[in-house]
């Protein structure tokens, strides 16, 4: 249709080139080119701080970085200074090294909620371990989760509850019940139906943003109350809500956390954390049962320690938190001012806590549509934005997210269009772009 079609060549021919050789194109469903409009999908060559190339010479500023796990920025020097420090030293041994004691150390005290962490590679290791432990504590079998919340853990207690289950038993999916996000009363009932059969609760404290007031704390308490542990799934919210994570803004300990992505600003760490006297029943200090919680070999690597430290540091040395929220704030009210300008400000919607921003696009009825969210990324991405979300990294700058502005704005024209024909089809360069969780290819 424009210039827009012919953008991206190169990345196109090496889209199917992956989808050759690597089942879904991508390492995690979320990156896949279905999500993208067609022919529009990049392949990154490289980054630095706010800003991706891809194979096609082009640049972006960049948001949602890694999934979430960017949050300084690519290449970020203090995080590259401690990794390439430990590359000349060594990345693994048979024993424990000095490292794992720093690190520890050094996560504890940034995370005084927690009293023993155990480190792992990925998000899904640590919530998977801290479901085991819990059922391992409690002697029940069932965990219960937060059914508003999108994601908690590749492995097939959460898969199971997922329309992507097939190769799970179904006997696995009964084992996994939910629990409506700040229904107290809901979540009561519950455990109640399943008395004394639920091993944990799980969720995310927090998403799009604040949680209801006494919400956490009266969880924590219904948990207890029937003999349950609370797990709070960090993944997001540390560092996001705090550099102690949502258990550190809002003061409500839960019995065992999860911390993953930005931990390690792209190189692969994740923490289990928790009260010791749980956390010690992985350990050597007690004479029931042994619980095997968590033991990964590549959990010791020593430069993704190096960098979790850095980055720990970073956060609390830097004021990352708040950089982080000043930032989408400002983006935040750029994009509905920009909206509203247009006349799409009910259809351009910006959403979440202010470190953590998401967009719906909705359609002439007010419903969300993927149709419009195609218009909309092709937009974005043909004016040098690469936003699948607007979750920002600490690395952009003021101008970035100013030019940001400019080109939603302009996206917001063309979506103002397509409103008006009441068809985004002539917008969309080919297919609508699809959800990453779904039964049918
Ligand atoms: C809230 C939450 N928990 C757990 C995970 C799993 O993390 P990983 O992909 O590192 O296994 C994710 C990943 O997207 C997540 O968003």
């Amino acid at each position: 249709m424009t210039s827009i079609d012919r953008f991206l060549p190169r990345s196109g021919e090496l889209n199917a080139r992956l989808h050759q050789m690597v089942p879904g194109g991508a390492h995690t469903y979320a990156k896949g080119d279905d999500q993208y409009p067609e022919g529009m999908a990049p392949i990154i060559t490289r980054g630095c701080g706010s800003h991706v190339w891809d194979v096609d010479g082009n640049s972006y500023i960049e948001y949602g970085s890694g999934l979430r796990s960017v949050s300084l920025g690519h290449a970020h020097p203090r995080v590259l200074e401690a990794v390439r420090r430990e590359l000349d030293r060594g990345a693994n041994f048979v024993r424990p090294s000095i490292v794992e004691v720093e690190a520890a150390q050094r996560f504890l005290e940034t995370v005084p909620t927690a009293e023993m962490v155990k480190f792992a590679k990925n998000g899904s290791d640590v919530t998977t371990a801290a479901v085991r432990l819990a059922r391992a504590i409690t002697n029940r079998p069932l965990v219960a989760l937060c059914g508003d919340q999108p994601f908690f853990s590749t492995d097939d207690w959460f898969i199971a509850t997922t329309a992507m289950s097939a190769g799970i038993p179904a006997q696995i999916a009964e084992l996994t019940v939910s629990f409506p996000y700040g229904d107290l009363d809901a979540t009561d009932e519950l455990l109640r139906r399943h008395d004394g059969q639920v091993a944990c609760l799980i969720l995310e404290a927090a998403t799009q943003g604040d949680p209801p007031p006494g919400y956490l704390a009266g969880l924590r308490d219904l948990a207890h109350r029937h003999g349950c542990l609370l797990v709070f799934d960090e993944m997001i919210t540390g560092f996001r809500c705090s550099e102690a994570g949502a258990q550190g803004l809002y003061g409500v300990v839960p019995d065992l956390s999860t911390f993953g992505k930005a931990l390690g600003n792209g190189f692969a760490v994740s923490a289990l954390a928790g009260r010791r006297e749980l956390m010690e029943r992985g350990g050597l200090h007690h004479s029931r049962d042994r619980v095997f919680f968590l033991s990964t070999t590549h959990g010791a690597e020593t430069h993704s320690l190096a960098a979790a430290m850095a980055v720990l540091e970073t956060y609390v040395e830097e004021g990352v938190t708040a950089r982080l929220h000043a930032l989408g704030e400002r983006l935040a009210a750029g994009v509905r001012e920009a909206a509203a300008g247009m006349g799409v400000a009910d259809h351009v919607v910006v959403r979440g806590r202010a470190s953590n921003l998401v967009y719906a696009t909705l359609d002439e009825n007010g419903q969300p549509s993927q149709d419009y969210r195609t218009l909309f990324l092709r937009q974005l991405i043909a004016g040098g934005v690469l936003a699948p979300s607007f979750v920002v990294s600490s690395a952009l700058t003021d101008e970035d997210v100013d030019r940001t502005v400019d080109v939603v704005a302009q996206a917001c024209a063309v979506y103002r269009k397509a409103l008006d024909a009441a068809d985004p089809t002539a917008w969309m360069g080919g297919r609508p772009v699809k959800p990453a969780f779904r039964r049918f290819v």
